[in-house]
């Protein structure tokens, strides 16, 4: 059975630019509940910690500097079926490629810059969102 939470940053490009509002109001207009809201400036180190997984790409480097450029929001999210409508909502890493409507679409640079993070597993979510939050209170 799919999770009911996932896990998401708003990201130094998204938040510096004063975006964080706008995309959270999207968030909550989209069916998701905040369960825990968190803004914070990640260490290069950290960064590199969260992305472990992409520590053999080209673009590793440069993403962990990227991350730690600024503020970033972190959030655990709750609607059923989380992480695949959070992807929906989110749409494409790329983007050029991302839909209308998309929060990507509407926000990101580049694709590194590209405004937001979701997890792509239900695992990844518990991960991530263990990263940033040690116990979620419930409301
Ligand atoms: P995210 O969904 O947070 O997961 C990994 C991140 O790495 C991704 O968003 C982008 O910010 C970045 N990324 C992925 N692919 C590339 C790429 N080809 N070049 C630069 N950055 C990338």
């Amino acid at each position: 059975m799919a999770s009911n939470r996932t896990f998401t940053m708003v990201k130094p490009d998204a938040f510096g630019e004063g975006n964080c509002g706008a995309i959270t109001k999207m968030i909550e207009e989209a069916g998701f509940r905040i369960v825990a809201a968190k803004v914070t400036k990640l260490s290069a180190e950290r960064a590199g910690q969260f992305y472990e997984v992409h520590k053999e790409r080209p673009f590793y480097n440069d993403l962990c500097n990227y991350m730690s450029s600024g503020a970033i929001m972190a959030m655990i999210l709750e609607k059923d079926n989380a992480v695949a409508d959070f992807r929906k909502l989110i749409g494409a890493t790329n983007p050029a490629d991302a839909e209308e409507g998309t929060i990507r679409k509407l926000y990101a640079k580049s694709i590194e810059a590209n405004a937001i993070h979701g997890s792509d597993s239900d695992e990844n979510a518990a991960i991530e969102g263990s990263f940033f939050f040690s116990k979620t209170e419930e409301f």
